[in-house]
């Protein structure tokens, strides 16, 4: 018990078993592995209330799309009014105002002194699809580059651009072709230098073939890698030198999670094409395309698309979020989040050796725990067991990393410092326990 978590009963409690007793006979099994056992009866900002009463301090923020946090006050109030209003048309078949002032709005944000255009879809996964899709119409070139750690979807094309193998890609095969998979130079894991990248580039593949690179400035899934200095440069340098496209997938780390809109400004690049979804409409299911206006200009009449995308309820969440990121300063506040979390996390890694890295940016930030700091070999199964512990006491936090040894902050922008400092020490404790098992 704190200020804030409540438990009144055990977790799960009774309400949320007999929901999961009723779920695993009709829902499809990959679906039955969330990670909290506790079924949620409402949200509020950081924090969540489950259907027996108990409330816990929320730091996945739905998986990194709540950076306003649960239920704000003014993304309901937009969604009830159109709700009221209209639901669907399809905005190729009757147009409507909110794409419309979502697109003049993104464009705005995207960094780039040139001409911008959006086209909105309802995923991730399907705004890289897409992005992929222009960078080949008009490069007319089929090779697409992508990274070590990437995580870009689920679906057939984006499956071959994330990495991992298990449980995303193994037995789904085959895979999309063209895919060329290259080192994302990270000063934790080291592989290769920057100036060594593009030499290797040439060893894989003919650069004179690829449309687009396709990088997430921070990996997410990956565990929060922040690039080594002067790697996203060389990105941005080596594609215009061969004609190459350079896509951000802004998908996780976009939406003032980093301290700017998108996090590729941290590093003053303006790329060709910008996939943001998450956060974008807090919970609704809206991705965005926001690419140079001379790329998009050459695609024919209803080339991409689809029946649902850019949804007028998701596009008048997605305005609010934008006024709100806005008008209270969310961007700040990711700083000043980031900074109290690294304040605690870097004292932390004095005194428990599990903590190999302390890492990120703003409020993206990461810990990995490893059972050696020299080898850095991963501490997968104590991972597992941090996050669980820490949902037994009323903390939901988010695992992450290709060998599942990191946890990742993922919590709204809207938490408070209490809150915040609540669920930090219920993971401390966590963390000093499974330190405290790793040296027995
Ligand atoms: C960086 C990144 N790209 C793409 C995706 C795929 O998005 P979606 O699950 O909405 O398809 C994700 C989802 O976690 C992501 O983190």
């Amino acid at each position: 018990m704190g200020k804030f978590i409540s438990l009144t009963t055990a977790v799960p409690g009774p309400k949320s078993q007999a929901i999961a007793k009723r779920q695993s006979g009709v829902v499809a099994s990959p679906m039955n592995d969330a990670l909290s056992p506790a079924y949620i009866a409402e949200g509020h900002g950081a924090l969540v209330t489950d259907v027996d009463g108990n409330t816990f301090i929320d730091l996945t923020g739905g998986w990194g799309c709540m950076a306003v946090g649960h239920s704000h006050p003014r993304v309901i109030a937009a969604i009830k009014d159109q709700v009221d209003h209209y639901v669907h048309t399809d905005f190729t078949s009757v147009p409507y105002e909110p794409y419309v002032t979502l697109a003049e709005k993104l464009v705005r944000l995207a960094p780039g002194d040139f001409e911008k255009t959006v086209a909105l879809f309802n995923s991730g996964a399907e705004a890289i699809e897409n992005a992929v899709k222009i960078a080949r119409h008009v490069t007319g070139r089929s090779g697409v580059v992508v990274f070590d750690r990437a995580f870009h979807g689920r679906t057939l094309l984006t499956m071959t651009m994330t990495h991992k193998a298990k449980p995303y890609k193994a037995g789904f095969g085959p895979f999309a072709p063209d895919v060329y998979r290259m080192p994302f130079v990270t000063p934790y894991h080291p592989s290769i230098r920057v100036d060594e990248w593009e030499r290797l580039l040439g060893t894989y593949v003919d650069p004179s073939t690829i449309a687009c690179f396709v990088v997430e400035p921070i990996q997410g899934e990956g565990g929060f890698r922040v690039p080594s200095d002067g790697f996203l440069q060389m990105l941005r340098e080596v594609s215009h030198k061969y004609g190459i496209l350079l896509v951000v997938d802004e998908i996780q780390a976009g939406v003032g999670r980093t301290g700017k809109f998108f996090s590729i400004e941290n590093w003053n690049i303006a790329p060709d094409i910008i996939c943001s979804a998450k956060s974008l409409a807090a919970g609704m299911p809206l991705s965005a395309v926001i690419a140079r206006k001379d790329l998009t200009d050459r695609l024919p009449g209803s080339s991409i698309g689809g029946t649902y995308v850019g949804n007028p309820v998701a596009c008048r969440a997605a305005i609010e979020v934008l006024n709100i990121v806005e008008e209270e300063h969310l961007m700040d506040r990711a700083l000043a989040i980031g900074g109290l979390i690294r304040s605690r996390w870097d004292a932390w890694k004095e005194t428990y050796p599990i903590i190999g890295d302390v890492r990120g940016m703003g409020a993206m930030q990461a810990l990995e725990f490893v059972k050696d700091r020299t080898t850095r070999e991963p501490a997968t199964v104590l991972n597992g067991q941090i996050i669980k512990d820490c949902l037994q006491h009323g903390v939901l936090v988010a695992g992450s990393g290709i060998y599942g040894n990191c946890i990742r902050m993922l919590v709204s922008l809207e938490v408070t410092d209490d809150q915040l400092n609540e669920a930090l020490d219920v993971l401390e404790s966590a963390v000093a326990k499974a330190d405290a098992e790793l040296r027995v």
